[in-house]
This record gives structure tokens, C-alpha cells and sequence, in this order.
């Protein structure tokens, strides 16, 4: 008879027959960088992430790289004052994401894989990922996808490796290609947030990011509903079609990526969004759950369900973690 037990024996015996491994290749660190900052302050509902200043955020970065960690991507945050109704302030030569790029491209280089978060939200002063329509109170859809195509150019310009709009505009993949292409950045890749729900999840980045949507608003009119499953391989399709050369699930919801997964060629990448992050931190802190071991648990189910990179605030410490 079948004994699976046998195979259980001794943990040499289950290194030999694991399926899955997670290691520091898979691992991709958020970083956030505030405009104006002279120390890094820590974010209070994402403990052990801070938002940076540029000498601190090169130094995290480069800390990253000792580990062996292989992608930041990097959230600008501007000074309040820098917001407008369109997020001008984003796209600007001199703006504070671009600043960033510029910094840490040259102190590591191509060592490691920087990507830039593509969007508005932390730009415009009614915390939307685009502008609105005055007529229809609707972000505008494609008076939006323009000025993400201007702030990717800006952002590779910059020395993004990668370019990520988060905004989910329909049609932005195929924009910012586009404008990519057109500006002689053919080699900058996209990664794409493919299927992005509206998630409540998202309420520690807000903070992190200095994010108030007006009027108490969400982003039901164009993020994802989190009833919807097809809908995701819609957006999938349609994103691939546009030239994304990764696709990204966010949150990182198990059937969703291993679906993805199932029905593309491209690397999968899934983002473990700031609530679950937080989620796992306040419990550990509060003795009710082992922290680090929940963090493999829950990124090793990520890599199970066949994401090939994870964009997590546990990267550096699973790193640290996994080098022993
Ligand atoms: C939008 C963006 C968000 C996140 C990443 N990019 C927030 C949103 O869509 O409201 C959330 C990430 C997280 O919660 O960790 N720029």
C-alpha cells in the first residue's frame, strides 16, 4: 500500500520531495520614497516599513541587493502641496519617483531589477488614479491612459527597468507600450496589475502613501469587483493583447493566480497587498500567531498556487530569513 507517510520521515526526506521552494529569487520589496523627507518615518500600520528618504531609500535598496533580493519597485510620494486635480506633478523631470529612479539606478545599476509604480493616486488631489470627467464625475478613461504614457516615458527616462501601471484605465497597457516604444525605450518592459480588485486590503498603503480618496469615494468604477472570476481572464487577455510582458494578480487571491497561471505563458507575478501584510504583523505582535513562520506559510502557498515572483513587504525579512 501507498504509504505517503514514508515520505514524511525526516526533513531531509521532505526537502527531497518538496514541490514547491521559495527562495529570494521570487521576491520583489515595495519601497516607498517621500519628496521633502531628510529621515525615513515609519509607516505605523505597515510595521518595519518606512517611507524613505532618497539617502535612505539607496541604502534599503542596497541592503536589498546584499541579500540577493532581485526587484524593488518604487512608490513616489509627493509634498502635499506638489497635488493637483491631474498629478502633474508625477510625470515632471524632477518629480520625486524620477528623482528615486535616478538615485538608485546609479548606485546599484542593473542589479538589481527596478520597476516604477505607474499611476496617479498619489499625485492627484482627490486620491483617483486619473483625472475626472466634470461631466460624468467618472475618471476619465483615456484623457488618463495619455498621461500614464507620459509618465512612463518619464519613469523609463528615469531608468526604470520596468513600468507598472496599477491604474486599471482600459487600453493603458497598449498606451504606455506605445509611448514606450515610440521613445526609444523598446527594452522597458511592463509589468502590468492584469487583474486588480477594488479591495479593502489596500488600507495600509493608503496610509503609506498619503492616499484620501474625496468625498469618502473608492475605486469601484475601475477597479475589480471581488465577486468576479472570469473577469480577471478578461483583463488577462486583454492586457497580454497590449503587450504586457507580466501579469499581475493583486491581492494575490489563490484562485485567481492559479488560473492565471494555468492559462498563460508569461511569468505570473502576485502582489501580498499591505492589509494582508499588516493582518499578519498585528497578530504576531499580539502573540496569537508565529510571524515568520505564517510569512513562509503564506508565500510558499503564493509560489504553490504558480506565482513566479511575489511583490511583498516581507521581502526583506523572508530574505534575511531564508539565508539563515
Ligand atoms: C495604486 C496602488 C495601490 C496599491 C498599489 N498600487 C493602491 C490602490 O489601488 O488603491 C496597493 C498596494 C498594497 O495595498 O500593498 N497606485
Amino acid at each position: 500500500m501507498l504509504r505517503p507517510r514514508r515520505l514524511r520521515r525526516t526533513a531531509a526526506l521532505r526537502r527531497l520531495v518538496a514541490e514547491t521552494r521559495l527562495g529570494i529569487d521570487d521576491l520583489v520589496a515595495p519601497l516607498f520614497v517621500a519628496d521633502g523627507l531628510d529621515d525615513p518615518r515609519p509607516i505605523g500600520s505597515l510595521p518595519g516599513v518606512s517611507q524613505h528618504s532618497l539617502n535612505s531609500l539607496v541604502e534599503e535598496t542596497q541592503r536589498l541587493v546584499d541579500l540577493g533580493v532581485p526587484g524593488v519597485i518604487l512608490f513616489g510620494l509627493p509634498k502635499p502641496e506638489d497635488k493637483d486635480s491631474s498629478g502633474s506633478a508625477a510625470w515632471h523631470p524632477d518629480g520625486i519617483t524620477q528623482r528615486a529612479l535616478r538615485a538608485v539606478r546609479d548606485a546599484v545599476g542593473d542589479e538589481v531589477v527596478v520597476m516604477a509604480d505607474c499611476c496617479l493616486d498619489e499625485f492627484t488631489d482627490h486620491g483617483h488614479c486619473g483625472v475626472i470627467d466634470a461631466r460624468t464625475g467618472r475618471v476619465d478613461n483615456d484623457a488618463t491612459i495619455d498621461l500614464y504614457a507620459r509618465l512612463a516615458v518619464a519613469q523609463a527616462e528615469a531608468g526604470a527597468a520596468v513600468i507598472a501601471p496599477s491604474g486599471m484605465m482600459d487600453g493603458q497597457v497598449a498606451a504606455i507600450r506605445h509611448a514606450l516604444d515610440a521613445g526609444g525605450f523598446s527594452d522597458t518592459a511592463i509589468l502590468a496589475y492584469a487583474a486588480k480588485y477594488a479591495s479593502a486590503l489596500y488600507g495600509p498603503f493608503r496610509e503609506a502613501a498619503g492616499v484620501t480618496i474625496e468625498n469618502g469615494g473608492d475605486r469601484r468604477d475601475y477597479q475589480q469587483d471581488v465577486r468576479n472570476r472570469r473577469e480577471a481572464a478578461v483583463e488577462v487577455a486583454l492586457d497580454l493583447a497590449e503587450g504586457a510582458d507580466i501579469v499581475m494578480v493583486k491581492p494575490a487571491y489563490l484562485d485567481i493566480v492559479a488560473e492565471v497561471r494555468a492559462s498563460v505563458d508569461v511569468p505570473v507575478a502576485a502582489y501580498h497587498v499591505s492589509g494582508e501584510y499588516a493582518m499578519v504583523k498585528a497578530a504576531a505582535e499580539a502573540g496569537w500567531i508565529d510571524g515568520p513562520a505564517v510569512a513562509l506559510e503564506v508565500l510558499t502557498g503564493l509560489k504553490r498556487a504558480g506565482a513566479d515572483m511575489i511583490l511583498t513587504y516581507f521581502a526583506r525579512e523572508v530574505a534575511e530569513m531564508l539565508h539563515g
